[in-house]
């Protein structure tokens, strides 16, 4: 997947838009980069692109002239390797048409071989297919109807820019699956992956549906269906303070985020738990109540958040639950009760993986909650009800504060249901004594002094076994370091064949109940040469122990005790001297399955 931005208006500030619109989109790939900008001086448009990162990009273009109308790309590769010739944007034969597109073209080869036998190809992607076919069928009719006609016979996900060189004007935009969203502004058009690319210019936006293309030309935007009829847009407001994000005083916007979690836990008690003004659909709890089973639906990330909810549910609110890895269950058989309720988590809210999932569902008569970071997003507009995170745009890949933010939700709900988590009260005090942990925290001498070797476990027990999922993939993302969560009375079976001489184990103990069989794990793989950091509640704690953190509400002790290990992941990839923020091989909004 890719972000994709293009302007189009009477200022000539298209580069500006495009390269800070890129600057912004970068989460969703950074393999490569591009830009075309139409040169009014010699009517012609020069393309800029190169493998490397989007300040790259700026390097390389920055002698282009002030352009009207302009289009870039930034990557992460899909179909063809990460190399300057896959890079967008990619013209046809004659070099007439231009185009930047973020999703994946499933025929890509059967269209090549059933229509474009003739035609040369310069790139391995799925992209050009499409440019060449628009290319090939303007020759009997017209640009538009080609760019209909082309749509139509593709299969996959497109987000998707047109430039036509002979009208340079205009930019035709296609869209299915993928998302793809148009601003307007007084002097021109944005169209991007995301508002956050156009949130510096625009006031209001309009989300293109799938199936559906537009015309943008002399400050006007038509849209249309793939059968070339007219459709009216629904254009939203922008919510422009939501996507401003800058990093402080702080070196990376992950360390940021990590020390936003306890202001984002205090706006949601102030949106969500004040008594005048509860801003969650009381239909949720209705249709929760109703239900007789739960199926959370996620990936990465987010997924291990779900697994706090089932704990949350199945234990406090005595509500059957059952987590599923969003691309297994879209194309899976589980068995599904006869009253299920669906709750998608997704901080993007954009994830295939759970659009997939959301066509099979749709299929039934059974209700989606979606709870996601942005509320504007395909999968909260799709389903029948959201819930926004309030977190705040999370920039860093690496996701904290929404993960934190999923499960106070999570709770909220539960609670609602009947959990009896004294909420309000429960997640004030989480804040409090997260405020507490992160001033006084010194995981960085831990980290240095214990975290050692290109392997680490993390166990624990309960919902500390669930956390030690997510701490292993923080660690993993951003440090490359091969870490992997254990149930603790799991290792014996098997894994602890891995421990050797000073492999990190670390212990999460926030269960008090359970603390004594977790230590009792920990001794086995002592006994094997393991180094241990033990990370405790208070009230669970020893004063061996490296870290030890207040006491919270036991339902809400992974809130808590994630905190350090966020901290752990953060800290390991700075000494390391790594891409923090942007990770190798990740992007944070993943559109394709
Ligand atoms: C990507 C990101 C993960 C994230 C997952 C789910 O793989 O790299 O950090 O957890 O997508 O994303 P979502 O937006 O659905 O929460």
């Amino acid at each position: 997947m890719c972000g994709i931005v293009g302007y189009v208006g009477s200022d000539t500030k298209a580069k500006d838009v495009v390269m800070n619109g890129l600057r912004r989109l970068e989460y969703r790939g950074y393999d490569s980069a591009g830009i075309t900008l139409y040169n009014a001086r010699f009517r012609i448009f020069d393309t800029y692109k190169d493998i490397g990162r989007v300040e790259h990009l700026a390097q390389i273009s920055k002698l282009a002239m002030p352009s009207t109308i302009g289009m870039g790309h930034t990557r992460w590769a899909t179909h063809g390797a990460v190399t300057k010739n896959n890079a967008h944007p990619h013209s046809s034969q004659s070099g007439r048409f231009i185009a930047v597109h973020n999703g994946v073209i499933e025929n890509s080869d059967e269209l090549k071989k059933q229509y474009l036998s003739d035609i040369y190809f310069s790139s391995d992607t799925d992209t050009e297919v499409i440019i060449q076919m628009i290319e090939k069928l303007s020759i009997q009719m017209s640009v538009e109807n080609a760019i209909s006609t082309t749509l139509k016979l593709l299969e996959g996900s497109y987000a998707l820019l047109i430039i036509d060189t002979h009208n340079p004007e205009t930019i035709y935009a296609g869209k299915n699956k993928s998302p793809l969203v148009l601003g307007s502004s007084k002097d021109g058009h944005i169209i991007a992956s995301d508002i956050m690319a156009l949130s510096d210019y625009c006031d209001s936006f309009v989300a293109l549906k799938d199936e559906t293309f537009t015309v943008v030309h002399d400050n006007r935007a038509h849209f249309f269906d793939l059968n070339h009829q007219l459709i009216e847009p629904e254009y939203l407001k922008i919510d422009n303070d939501f996507y401003q994000a800058e990093k402080g005083e702080f070196e990376h916007y992950m360390l940021k985020e990590i020390y936003e979690q306890p202001s984002v836990i205090r706006r949601i008690i102030s949106r969500y738990l004040l008594d005048e003004k509860d801003e969650i659909d009381e239909h949720i709890a209705q249709q929760i109540e109703l239900s007789n089973r739960l199926y959370i639906l996620a990936a990465g990330t987010s997924m291990h958040a779900g697994y706090i909810g089932k704990f949350l549910f199945e234990k406090y609110a005595h509500k059957p639950a059952e987590v599923h890895i969003a691309s297994e269950f879209a194309y899976g058989q589980p068995w599904i009760s006869d009253k299920p309720f669906y709750i998608f988590i997704s901080q993007s809210g954009e994830t295939a993986d759970l659009r997939a999932c959301l066509t099979k569902i749709r299929k039934t008569d059974a209700k989606v909650l979606t709870i996601t970071n942005v509320k504007t997003s395909t999968l909260a507009r799709e389903a029948d009800f959201s819930v926004d995170l309030l977190a705040g745009p999370e920039i860093a890949v690496a996701s904290t504060k929404a993960y934190v933010a999923q499960i106070a939700i999570l709770a909220i709900l539960a609670d609602k249901i009947g959990a009896g988590l004294d909420i309000k009260a429960s997640l004030n005090r989480v804040a409090l004594v997260m405020d507490k942990l992160l001033k006084e925290q010194k995981i960085s001498e831990i980290v240095k002094e214990k975290l050692v070797k290109r392997n680490c476990f993390y166990i624990g027990r309960e919902c500390d076994y669930y956390t030690s999922l997510e701490a292993a993939l923080k660690l993993k993302e951003i440090s490359y370091i091969q870490a992997e969560g254990f149930a603790a009375g799991e290792l014996k079976h098997g894994t602890i064949a891995l421990i050797e001489k000073n492999t990190p184990v670390i212990a999460l103990i926030g269960n008090r109940e359970l603390s004594a069989h977790t230590r009792s794990n920990l001794k086995e793989v002592i006994a094997r040469g393991a180094q241990p950091i033990v990370i405790a509640m208070r009230n669970a704690s020893l004063s061996s122990d490296d870290i030890i953190v207040e006491d919270v509400h036991e339902a809400l002790t992974s809130m808590i005790m994630v905190v350090p290990t966020q901290l752990i992941a953060y800290y390991a990839a700075l000494d390391r001297d790594l891409d923090i923020d942007k990770p190798r091989n990740l992007a944070k909004s993943v559109t394709v399955e």
